[in-house]
């Protein structure tokens, strides 16, 4: 089993969409024994909350069901538990690195580094903006989701 977990500040706008495209994807692509996916944020504003309504509405829009998931913080046992933490943002990507050191640098990624073209770049916080943020989001969350499929297909043939 591939481990996946997606990770911003809260829990409850960004990695809760990532994690719901994810879903849909591997369902979509057949993968969905072989890889899973979680969310967690850094801090823990929000903790038990369901995701943000303007994010569960947004996702709703595009056919994603994201209301069922609830925030979490990082764990430390995280670290060893997820073969890939992908982080929204630079922000999220050094706090993950402060806290653990060690861990091999290639675990600890940026999302968008899927998205083709979009290497080393940020989905912005969307929390306290307008809807359109939430749009963009999803834009650049399925781009990096739909490059990071196939790569973990060539993991499970
Ligand atoms: P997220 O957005 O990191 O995409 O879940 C945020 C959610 C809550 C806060 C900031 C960003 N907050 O400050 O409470």
């Amino acid at each position: 089993m591939t481990r996946v977990l997606m990770v911003c500040l809260g829990n409850i706008c960004r990695s809760p969409l990532a994690q719901g495209v994810m879903e849909q994807r591997l369902r979509r692509s057949g993968l969905f024994h072989g890889v899973s996916v979680d969310s967690a944020g850094t801090h823990g504003y929000h903790l038990g909350e369901p995701p943000d309504p303007r994010a569960v509405e947004a996702a709703a829009r595009r056919g994603y069901d994201i209301s069922g998931q609830r925030a979490r913080r990082i764990r430390d046992g995280d670290f060893q538990s997820f073969d890939y933490i992908l982080c929204m943002d630079q922000e999220n990507l050094q706090h993950l690195k402060a806290r653990c050191p060690g861990l091999e640098v290639d675990r600890l990624r940026l999302l968008l580094d899927f998205a083709p073209g979009s290497d080393g770049q940020e989905v912005p916080d969307p929390y306290y903006g307008g809807e359109e943020g939430f749009e963009r989001a999803l834009d650049l969350i399925e781009a990096a989701v739909d490059g990071l499929i196939p790569e973990l297909r060539a993991l499970d043939p």
